[in-house]
C-alpha cells in the first residue's frame, strides 16, 4: 500500500454573530432562572443570529478568517465542505454558497449533517482526501444557526443553544507546517430519532399545516438519555487517546461544548483535571457542529495549544454520532 501523506492544519477563523440572548432574557420567554441555567449547564449567555444572516455568510465570513490565516487564495481550495444541520436550505448545499461567494472557483462541495459532530467527521472526510492525495487543500466548515430551529417556548432545550460559525483549511503537513492530524473516530449508534431530532420538514413527515401546527419543524430532546450518552461517549473517547498516546502527551481537550456539566462528569469519571479542558460555553452554549471548530480557533488565539503537544477534539451528538480528532500542534 502506498503510504500517506501527512496532513496539517494551516488556517483556522470564525465568526459569532453580535446579539447576545443572555439568561435574564430567557427568564422572560419561560419559566427558567439564571441560576438554574448556570447550575444545570454553565451557559450564560449565547448569540444569535440576526435577520438578515443565513448560515452560509457566517460560515463564508469564519472561511475569509482562515483563508486569512493560512496565507491562502480561494482559487487554491479543492473543496469545500459545510458541517450544518441549519443550512440555508434543504438543497442546494449550503457548501456551494459559501464556495461561491469565497471565490473557491476550482472547488467542490457539499454538506454534512452530523450535527454535533459535524466537524470533526468533516475533518476526518478532509483527511481522507489530503492523506490519499487525492485533494491538497480543502476548507472544512462548521456553520449553524440554531436559533432558527429552537422552540422558544421549549424551556428544555431553549437555553442550551447558540449560533455561530468556525473555519479550518487542511494541507499537507509541508505547507501546514503544524497542526499534524494523527487520526481519530468517526462512529454512531443507529438511528434514535426519539432523543434529540427534528422531526418534521423531511420525507417522513413533510411540511405541512399538521406539522407546523405539532410544532414538528422545531428540535425536540430527550435531555437526560444525551446528557447520559454524552458523558459516556466523552469519557471513553479521551480515555483511548490516553491509551494510545499517554496522558502525558495529551496538551489540551477541546470538546464539542454541549454543556459544562457533562465535560465535568466526564473529566470526573477520568479522574483528570479540568484545567486540561478549553470551554467557552459560559459566552457561547451549544453551537452544534460550529462548536468545535469556533473553540478551537479561540483556544489557538489565546495560545492555549503548546507546541509538540496533542489537542484532542472529541464530539457527540444527534445520530447519535460521535467522534474524535487528534492533532499535534
Ligand atoms: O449537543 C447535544 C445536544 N444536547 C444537549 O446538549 C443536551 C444534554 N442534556 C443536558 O444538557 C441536560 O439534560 C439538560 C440541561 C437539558 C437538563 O438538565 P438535567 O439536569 O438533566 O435536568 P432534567 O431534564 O432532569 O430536569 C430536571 C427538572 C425538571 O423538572 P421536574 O420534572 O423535576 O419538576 C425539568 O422540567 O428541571 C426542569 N427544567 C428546567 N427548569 C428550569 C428543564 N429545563 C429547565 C429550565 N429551567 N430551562
Amino acid at each position: 500500500m502506498q503510504s500517506l501523506i501527512p496532513m496539517g492544519l494551516c488556517g483556522l477563523g470564525h465568526y459569532v454573530p453580535e446579539k447576545r440572548l443572555t439568561n435574564a432574557e430567557l427568564e422572560k420567554m419561560v419559566d427558567t432562572s439564571d441560576d438554574w441555567i448556570v447550575q444545570r449547564t454553565g451557559i450564560r449567555e449565547r448569540r444569535i443570529a440576526g435577520p438578515g444572516e443565513v448560515t452560509s455568510k457566517m460560515g463564508i465570513l469564519a472561511a475569509q478568517r482562515a483563508l486569512a490565516d493560512a496565507k491562502m487564495s480561494p482559487e487554491e481550495l479543492d473543496l469545500v465542505i459545510c458541517c450544518t444541520v441549519t443550512g440555508d436550505q434543504v438543497f442546494p448545499a449550503t457548501a456551494c454558497r459559501i464556495g461561491k461567494d469565497i471565490g473557491a472557483k476550482r472547488a467542490g462541495g457539499f454538506d454534512i449533517a452530523a450535527a454535533c459532530s459535524g466537524f470533526v467527521f468533516g475533518s476526518q472526510v478532509a483527511a481522507g482526501f489530503i492523506r490519499t492525495g487525492v485533494y491538497k487543500n480543502v476548507l472544512v466548515v462548521g456553520a449553524e444557526i440554531l436559533s432558527r430551529i429552537v422552540d422558544y417556548s421549549d424551556r428544555n432545550t431553549c437555553v442550551l443553544f447558540g449560533d455561530g460559525a468556525g473555519a479550518a483549511i487542511y494541507t499537507p503537513l509541508d505547507r501546514a507546517g503544524r497542526g499534524e492530524f494523527l487520526g481519530g473516530s468517526i462512529q454512531m449508534e443507529g438511528a434514535s430519532e426519539d432523543v434529540l431530532a427534528v422531526p418534521g420538514g423531511g420525507s417522513r413527515f413533510p411540511a405541512s399545516h399538521e406539522s407546523v401546527d405539532q410544532r414538528m419543524h422545531f428540535m425536540k430532546m430527550g435531555g437526560t438519555k444525551v446528557f447520559r450518552f454524552a458523558v459516556r461517549v466523552f469519557a471513553e473517547l479521551v480515555q483511548r487517546t490516553v491509551d494510545q498516546y499517554g496522558l502525558d502527551e495529551i496538551g489540551i481537550i477541546i470538546p464539542h461544548q454541549v454543556n459544562q456539566r457533562i465535560i465535568e462528569s466526564a473529566m470526573d469519571s477520568l479522574s483528570l483535571p479540568m484545567e486540561m479542558v478549553f470551554s467557552n460555553i459560559e459566552r457561547l452554549g451549544n453551537t452544534s457542529a460550529a462548536s468545535v471548530p469556533i473553540a478551537l480557533s479561540e483556544a489557538v488565539a489565546a495560545g492555549r495549544l503548546k507546541k509538540g503537544k496533542l489537542a484532542v477534539m472529541p464530539a457527540f451528538g444527534a445520530g447519535l454520532a460521535w467522534g474524535h480528532l487528534v492533532l499535534r500542534w
